[in-house]
């Protein structure tokens, strides 16, 4: 029985050498201290035995037990003290190493477009004034003179909420009755700028979102001469001082008389290019002498008073400025696009 023993602690210690993760010791510790470990055996069988043995071996087998027992929590300090030393070794973190810098957002192509154009007719003594998006039909059309029928009117045309009264603006002209009920009968100096919302077929040249600036000066004794010679101021600080212009007559029913303002093509010099679609020219604004029934919606008796107004698309200048091909890429928020500029 002692020689059993013997070899049963032997035995298990040389196990025990061979341990080398917590899984494994804690086989070995089910095998050799669990229920039905070998000493336990012995202890449970000391009944059998001559009782002039028992205490010998009864004295050795509990030795033997908390030999192992000892050998046991000895080996668990080792290897716990070994995974530490490892994780310390392995994940050690290297702090002088570059980190990941957060991607950086930046101010969209339209918006910085809009803040050069503000800032050009802010240095002109044009205050910026924010108007309504959501305008009605009188505002919309009716007060700046569209009649009754006009097919902008058209439900195709424009996004009409339920209340056929009310619609998203399909322009910015409507702040000009705005600021003139508003301002009336100071005179006027403002910039309006703002998204505007047409019912139209998305295409390259068309969105059904997009910004304008609108103008409007309203005053004593403007002229067209005043509108000319402003507008080409403007379009020499935002184009380069050389920028040829020239005024095209155009229509709108709020204008009287009315003109387009073409750049000269700076991708071809005028030469004529698919950008200018070989005209030599570029279209940048609308304009013209605000229409007297206008002046009268706004509250300024045309005798006496008169102005001057322009609306100008920002997606569309940007476009040229960069050579932009489609006007999708402007809210298709794709950051390749967007971290272009
Ligand atoms: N509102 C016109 C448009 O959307 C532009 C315009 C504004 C023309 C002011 C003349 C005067 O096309």
């Amino acid at each position: 029985m002692q020689e059993q023993l013997d070899k049963l602690e032997k035995q298990a210690l040389a196990e025990l050498d061979l341990v080398s993760d917590p899984a494994e010791l804690q086989n070995w510790k089910v095998k050799h201290l669990g229920r039905s470990a070998e000493v336990g055996k012995v202890l449970e069988g000391l009944r059998a035995l001559p009782a002039e043995d028992r205490p010998a071996i009864g004295r050795r087998a509990n030795e033997v037990k908390s030999r192992l027992e000892q050998a046991h929590a000895r080996k668990n300090d080792t290897l716990r003290s070994q995974e530490l030393e490892g994780s310390l070794t392995e994940e050690k973190l290297d702090v002088t190493l570059p980190g990941l810098s957060p991607a950086r957002g930046r101010i969209h192509p339209s918006t910085q477009t809009m803040r050069q154009i503000i800032h050009i007719w802010a240095e002109m003594g044009f205050q910026v004034y924010r108007s309504r998006e959501v305008e009605t039909d009188e505002y919309n059309f009716g007060l700046l003179n569209f009649p009754p029928h006009h097919p902008a009117r058209d439900m195709q045309d424009s996004f009409y909420t339920t209340d056929p009264e009310v619609l998203l603006r399909t322009h910015t002209s409507p702040g000009q009755i705005r600021v003139m009920r508003a301002r009336a009968p100071e005179p006027i100096r403002v910039v309006l700028p703002g998204m505007c919302y047409r019912h139209e077929q998305i295409t390259a040249r068309s969105e059904i979102q997009f910004n304008q600036i609108e103008g409007l000066a309203v005053g004593y004794n403007i002229t067209m001469a005043d509108l000319k010679g402003t507008l080409i101021a403007f379009a020499r600080r935002f184009f380069g001082q050389d920028v040829r212009t020239r005024f095209r007559g155009s229509y709108f029913p709020f204008t009287e008389p009315s003109a387009e303002l073409d750049i000269e093509c700076f991708v071809c010099g005028g030469e004529g290019c698919p950008v200018c679609k070989r005209t030599g020219w570029l279209e940048i604004l609308g304009s013209g002498m605000v229409h007297p029934t206008v002046l009268e919606n706004g509250g300024y008796d045309p005798s006496v008073y008169s102005g001057f107004a322009f609306g100008m698309g920002p997606e569309r200048i940007t476009m040229l400025k960069h050579g932009i091909e489609d006007i999708r890429y402007f809210w298709a928020n794709d950051l390749r696009f967007l971290e272009q500029f």
